[in-house]
């Protein structure tokens, strides 16, 4: 076979078989096909795009091209979430606890990377003591006795997505649909998923900003994740907005825990019962979604969902008492308001200058050398949709310097009010195939 002739193919329209798109991965991983082939692949895939089949031969090529996670000898089905990235995403510190408390085995492989505020990872260990560079033996144990797990990113995993997706970061082919689903599904599949639940969000603090582009991602990822042996549905959900109230690490760590006592914010509260219901059903914890809501609002109500999140800090080392006393997680040195310069509804709350804001604070990296401050970030008392009065509070800004004039005019003019808002839909669609 030779690399050439793969190329041409595809610029010419026609569809790759299984054995050419595993040459050219296997060929890429290894150095034989060299980075000016491998992007005139890239290309030709941004303008040709790629059928069902050469989707899902191009995911498990990536898989094979590296490690992969035996969770083979954890019992039950692994439903793993994967959310596509957004601003204030605190869904994945208050799910894994609470799907836990109703049965489903939550083995969580977890990374810090780039962001407006850092990964699941950076927020746990706002708790001291919270340890995440555990053995998989012990991985494994702690699930099988409690559950829920989360483990550093170990290993060498999918080797030929991080050159690919490094590759098309200069070559302008991120955006082609067949290489981002491929790209995020060989991830999960690699880490041991047995059925996955996608949350992939739309507005502007999303990888998608569009409604039609994320629904066409969405479709895209369910259809390689059900043609390779993978139950995997999809929701779309809101990003024009941050979701919840807090944007930083121990602050989203504190909404998670108000929102396991059942005191979260609604947007939330209710994308949290939304994604776990379809998690508990895919691993036939409940037969229905209406049967597995009700089990995760039972168990917010008698606080098993609570209880399983302090056992599950305690296993890995980390302190439980700050679950009730959340007063002891990392803060910032000052707490300055934000206020409403009129009357009036709220009608936008831009998430990605929220998310940048909160960034510039020290919430979150720009460099993977960067330190994170965990204490930082912004709470949100206003979302869109709400009134103000001139002078009231829309949210406070945590930081550490009083030098913030740049968050304060960034802040001007990414929060908007008018005479009528309304709140932005939450979940906009839920695509199963
Ligand atoms: N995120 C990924 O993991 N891969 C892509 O290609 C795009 C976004
Ligand atoms: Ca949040």
């Amino acid at each position: 076979m030779r690399m050439i002739d793969i190329i041409e193919k595809k610029r010419d329209g026609k569809s790759l078989t299984k054995e050419e798109i595993e040459f050219f991965v296997n060929g890429y991983t290894h150095g034989e096909v060299p980075d000016y082939q491998a992007s005139s692949l890239a290309m030709a895939i941004f303008f040709q795009d790629m059928n069902d089949e050469e989707r899902a031969a191009l995911t498990m090529s990536m898989v094979n091209s590296g490690e992969k996670i035996d969770l083979s000898d954890i019992n039950g089905i692994k439903v793993d979430k994967h959310s596509t990235g957004g601003v204030g995403d605190t869904t994945t510190l208050v799910l894994a606890p609470l799907v836990a408390a109703v049965g489903v085995p939550v083995a969580k492989m977890s990374g810090r990377g780039l962001g407006h505020t850092g990964g699941t990872i950076d927020k746990l260990e706002s708790v001291k003591g919270f340890n995440v560079e555990i053995s998989e033996k012990d991985f494994i144990k702690l699930v099988n006795d409690n559950q829920v797990a989360v483990i550093g990113q170990s290993g060498n995993l999918t080797p030929a997505d991080k050159k690919l997706y490094a590759l098309r970061d200069v070559t302008g082919t991120v955006n082609s649909i067949p290489l981002i689903a491929s790209s995020i599904m060989s991830k999960k599949i690699a880490a041991g998923a047995d059925a996955i639940v996608l949350d992939v969000k739309t507005g502007s603090g999303a990888f998608m900003k569009t409604l039609d582009d994320a629904e066409a991602l969405a479709h895209a990822m369910v259809r390689i994740g059900n043609n390779v042996g993978r139950n995997t549905m999809a929701i779309i959900s809101d990003m024009s907005q941050p979701l919840g109230n807090a944007i930083g690490n121990a602050l989203e760590l504190k909404e998670a825990i108000a929102t396991l006592k059942g005191i979260g914010p609604k947007d939330l509260t209710e994308l949290v019962l939304t994604l776990g219901s379809q998690m508990v059903v895919l691993a036939e914890q409940a037969t229905s979604l209406d049967e597995a809501r009700q089990m995760l609002i039972d168990a917010i109500k008698t606080g098993k969902a609570l209880n399983k999140f302090k056992t599950f800090l305690s296993n890995q080392g980390g302190d439980d008492s700050i679950v009730d006393s959340p007063e002891k997680l990392p803060s910032a040195k000052y707490q300055v308001e934000f206020k409403a310069k009129k009357d009036g509804y709220i009608t936008e709350i831009i998430a990605n200058e929220i998310g940048v804001a909160s960034m510039i604070l020290g919430a979150g990296r720009q460099t993977k050398e960067d330190v994170i401050d965990l204490g930082v970030g912004i709470v949100l008392n206003k979302k869109v949709g709400e009134h103000v009065e001139k002078g009231e509070n829309i949210l406070t800004i945590h930081t550490n310097t009083k030098e913030i004039d740049d968050i304060l005019y960034k802040l001007d003019n990414s929060i908007t009010i008018e005479s009528k808002g309304e709140a932005p839909t939450l979940i906009h669609k839920i695509i199963t195939e």
